[in-house]
């Protein structure tokens, strides 16, 4: 059994209330128990663990942040990041699949959505029976989003889609995918529009199945429209409205990225200090000498600081205070940890880190993405660098 470090050594100066503890001990649980046994299978295989969504699903942990009204469990955003960080500390494919449903799909929804929209899609979200997904991102534009060439040219009570979307998390596995889309070349960031299009919807086809560097359970792939009408009903806000939807959206996303990475360094400090508890050189366990200890005590404060920065977006989220430079921060310093926290955790392992039979290579390889989903280290500066001139 791991030791669960995070439980009760959180710094001064931030106390989990009673209910958010337990929510992060029950989730711990399960996913200690259930879910950190396969993930070296579900990457090794690259296989979508449809029994991990499906116990989220039991759990009643798939609309955790909505009101009950809608199907969710009214919890707040500090909740719902430990039930990330968790998933994550067990295994990275599990908490992303949870996280893109809720942050990017689920979330807008229920921010932007009409009161028949959210009635119509929240409930089944919330209840595990259908997955969500977010297609911003295209073969030419990944941080440039304004530049989105997939068209969607209104006809009556339709809109007709036409093009791609790449890199969308929980791929062919999702049955709802907001699709960010442009009416008008020529308007640029105000010609985009947010539509929900459903699954089987007609010319929604699937491209190939991305072979990932690590969460290479999630399902990644591209999807393609040839002319799939979508109902003028499915969509979120007005007709320019797709720009602040992906925006306000990825602000709430980039929590969850900012959770998982925190839930990647966590689990990856775990193995490796157990590791050095047993792991005997010149006659002594590793954990004795100096070289290591440091290790640990850098990794330990930077993973409590990125923890700390993370939950303090989450209570301006849960304040509705505007909070992009505060996500952008977390995510920013979060990932940057989770990357370099897990190379030093390799390197405790020495060449059994460097080999399948241990984790921690898998953490390592998981890390990678949080630099770079959901905008890359370099757009999180950009997003910071833009609040501090405006003096937010
Ligand atoms: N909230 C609300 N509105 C916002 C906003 C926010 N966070 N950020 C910008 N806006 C508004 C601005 O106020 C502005 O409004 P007006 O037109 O009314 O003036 C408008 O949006 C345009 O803003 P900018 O001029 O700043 O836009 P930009 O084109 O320069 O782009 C950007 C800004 C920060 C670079 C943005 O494009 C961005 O975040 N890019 C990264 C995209 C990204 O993260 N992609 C990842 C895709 S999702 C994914 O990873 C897949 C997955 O499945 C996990």
């Amino acid at each position: 059994m791991l030791t669960a470090t995070t439980l009760k050594d959180l710094p001064l100066g931030f106390r989990l209330t009673e209910d958010q503890q337990l929510i992060k001990e029950t989730v711990r649980e399960l996913a200690q128990a259930e879910f950190a046994p396969r993930a070296a299978e579900v990457d090794r295989n690259h296989r979508f663990p449809r029994e991990n969504w499906d116990l989220l699903a039991q759990s009643d942990l798939c609309g955790l942040p909505f009101p009950e009204e809608y199907g969710g469990a009214g919890m707040d955003h500090v909740s719902y990041s430990t039930v990330v960080e968790e998933l994550g500390s067990a295994c990275a494919t599990t908490s992303v699949l949870y996280s893109a449903h809720v942050s990017l799909c689920a979330t807008p929804i229920y921010i932007f959505g009409t009161e028949e929209q959210k009635k119509r899609f929240l409930p089944p979200m919330c209840q595990g029976k259908k997955l969500g997904a977010f297609a911003l991102s295209e073969p030419d534009s990944g941080s440039d989003s304004a530049a989105a060439k997939c068209m969607a040219i209104r006809k009556g009570d339709q809109f007709i889609l036409n093009g791609s979307k790449n890199w969308i998390t929980n791929g062919v596995e999702a049955d709802y995918y907001l699709v960010i889309a442009q009416t008008d070349q020529a308007l640029k960031h105000k010609g985009l529009v947010a539509l929900i299009v459903e699954k089987g919807s007609p010319g929604f086809t699937f491209g190939k199945l991305e072979d990932k560097l690590g969460i290479k359970g999630s399902s990644t792939c591209q999807i393609n429209f040839e002319d799939t009408p979508v109902p003028v009903a499915n969509m979120l806000g007005g007709e320019s409205d797709g720009f602040k939807v992906s925006m306000v959206t990825l602000d709430g996303g980039r929590i969850g990225i900012a959770s998982q990475a925190v839930g990647i360094a966590q689990g990856a400090w775990d193995h490796a200090f157990k590791y050095s508890k047993e792991r005997v050189a010149f006659n002594k366990t590793i954990n004795q000498f100096q070289a290591i200890q440091f290790m640990f005590a850098e990794m330990q404060t930077e993973i409590d600081a990125a923890r700390l920065l993370t939950y303090n977006a989450c209570v301006a989220q849960d304040r509705g205070d505007k909070f992009t430079k505060l996500a952008a921060q977390a995510k920013l310093f979060a990932s940057e940890v989770a990357m370099r926290s897990t190379v030093k955790c390799v390197q405790i392992f020495g060449g059994y880190g460097f080999v399948t039979d241990y984790p921690v290579e898998r953490y390592m390889r998981d890390a990678k993405i949080t630099e770079i989903y959901e905008g890359t280290s370099e757009i999180q500066r950009l997003v910071i660098a833009q609040n501090v001139l405006k003096g937010l």
